[in-house]
């Protein structure tokens, strides 16, 4: 029998805590109620980590405190000086760090089983119950911890976006996790060769599934990271049996792979494909340069300011320059003084706006959008058609016709805005040679009713702003 004996007292603080991530998780699901679902999430984890600290076995409570402070200190110091833009690679960063303490974790356990609780009654090996879980939390954290360097190294530039494809990386992947599957299986006869065997393919895997992987899909890669990271927590808490890691773990799991899995389809990428590696290859890789010898308008604040005064509805499209720009405060103001001059305003937000998920929903209700004007992709879509100006602000992809009519498009299938149904369009860019996440020319820039707003997104709005003041 096994002696591992969980004192019901931490067991009811830990189911607490659980219940505390689910309600916290149900209120991130809508703008609304967001607030209360990060404070659920915080009381939950005050709640473990107070748990963990008054149950302390393993080390001492100083101890513990220094090391909450060392790494809480350095993540605050880092978390105030990161741009919005770089939170990819940072989130990247990050998980890194949860896949390799679940190894770390795991080598602890393993030549000290007897501080952790789970040494066989009398004998001197790990608890038969507990290897497997081991063999997995290890593998799966190695996996997190290698792919996760790779995926930050190419999103920060330290390594090219450009997908690496070695030949025969299907078998070669394919052949590596049966051996895995195999290792881990075999552990339950427990040798350290089979243990190191395990966590060093397992690094490898990590870094020969992420390395096929192109740029455009990298943040699909970093979300299923994510949920990598959560696997490895909540195998560890199944060898340790520590109910906390198990709960939170499965939470981390399963919310990241359905987050991959929506990305996916909003890109219009196969979750396989993906999973597979090397999808990246093939898309996202840049289609064809901007013809800017076509016939294009050029607008001005003015012009924008007059037009919008006039309209009767307005939808603002915003995207990643927006985010660049940070101008979601000055369009905001901007849509306060269309509102008073009696213009409807709405503001549609696509799924893969930005570069993270979410992004624009953030920094909107960061400018104290009302979320009653903030529409979600297929709740807006239908209104293009009777819509006076369609205002698009640093997005690019995400109003690019060629998604619905070009098959050779690297965008092609992925769902857009019908912006050319609205009677005036403007294009908020810097430049006619930028382009956006895809690197595909947009036939937007040369419509009939397009007019170009050449210029920083927030100093354009600015000046937008201005004119309508006047
Ligand atoms: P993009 O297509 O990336 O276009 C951004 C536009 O902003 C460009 O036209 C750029 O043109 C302009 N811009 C940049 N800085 C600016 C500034 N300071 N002022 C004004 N304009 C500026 O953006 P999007 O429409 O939001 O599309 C998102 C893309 O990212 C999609 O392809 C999507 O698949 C991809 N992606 C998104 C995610 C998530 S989860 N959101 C994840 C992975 C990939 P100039 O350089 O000429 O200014």
């Amino acid at each position: 029998m096994e002696a591992h004996v969980v004192n019901p007292w931490v067991a009811a603080a830990y189911l607490i805590a659980g219940i505390c991530f689910i309600l916290a998780l149900r209120g991130l699901s809508s703008p609304a109620t967001s607030r209360t679902g990060n404070r659920y999430g915080m009381i939950g984890m005050a709640i473990a980590v107070a748990t963990t600290l008054v149950t302390h076995e393993i080390a001492s409570l100083p101890e513990i405190l220094v090391a909450i402070a060392i790494g809480g200190g350095i993540g605050f110091a880092i978390a105030r000086r990161i741009p919005m833009t770089a939170m990819p690679q940072l989130v990247a960063a990050f998980h890194s760090l949860v896949g390799l303490a679940a190894v770390l974790v795991g080598i602890a356990a393993y030549y000290n089983p007897a501080a952790f609780g789970i040494l066989e009654p009398g004998g001197l090996d790990i608890l038969k119950g507990s290897r497997i879980e081991m063999g997995l939390g290890v593998a799966i954290g190695a996996v997190t911890f290698s792919g996760s360097v790779i995926a930050f190294a190419k999103l920060n530039g330290n390594m090219s976006g450009a997908p690496i494809l070695l030949p025969a990386r299907h078998v070669i992947n394919l052949g590596a996790l049966l051996a895995i599957v195999v290792l881990v299986s075999l552990f339950h006869w427990n040798t350290p060769t089979l243990f190191w065997a395990i966590v060093l393919l397992s690094f490898a895997i990590g870094f020969l599934l992420i390395i096929p992987i192109g740029g455009a899909d990298m943040p699909v890669v970093v979300s299923m990271l994510n949920s990598y990271s959560g696997w490895a927590a909540a195998a560890m808490g199944f060898t340790l049996h520590n109910t906390a890691m198990i709960i939170t773990g499965a939470l981390v799991g399963s919310s990241g792979a359905i987050l991959s899995y929506i990305m996916c389809k909003a890109m219009n990428r196969s979750f396989i494909s993906v999973i597979a590696g090397g999808f990246g290859a093939e898309a996202g890789a840049g289609g064809a340069a901007a013809a800017t010898d076509r016939p294009w308008k050029r607008g001005s604040a003015e012009d924008a300011a007059f037009l919008m005064k006039e309209a009767e509805n307005v939808i603002i499209i915003p995207g990643y320059g927006m985010a660049v720009a940070q101008a979601q405060h000055i369009v905001r103001e901007m849509a306060d003084q269309l509102k008073a001059h009696g213009v409807g305003v709405k503001y549609a937000i696509h799924p893969v706006a930005g570069r993270m998920p979410g992004h624009m929903n953030v920094l909107l209700a960061e400018a104290s959008v009302p979320y009653d004007e903030v529409f979600e992709l297929e709740d807006i879509n239908g209104e293009f058609a009777q819509c006076d100006v369609a205002f698009i602000i640093g997005a690019n992809d995400v109003v690019n016709p060629a998604a619905k009519t070009d098959r050779s498009s690297p965008i092609y299938g992925m769902p857009v805005f019908d912006v050319e149904k609205a009677k005036t369009i403007f294009f908020i860019k810097r430049s006619m040679g930028g382009q956006g996440y895809a690197g595909v020319d947009n036939d937007v820039f040369y419509m009939d009713q397009t007019m170009m707003l050449l210029a920083d997104a927030k100093k354009m709005v600015e000046d937008i702003v201005k004119a309508l003041a006047d």
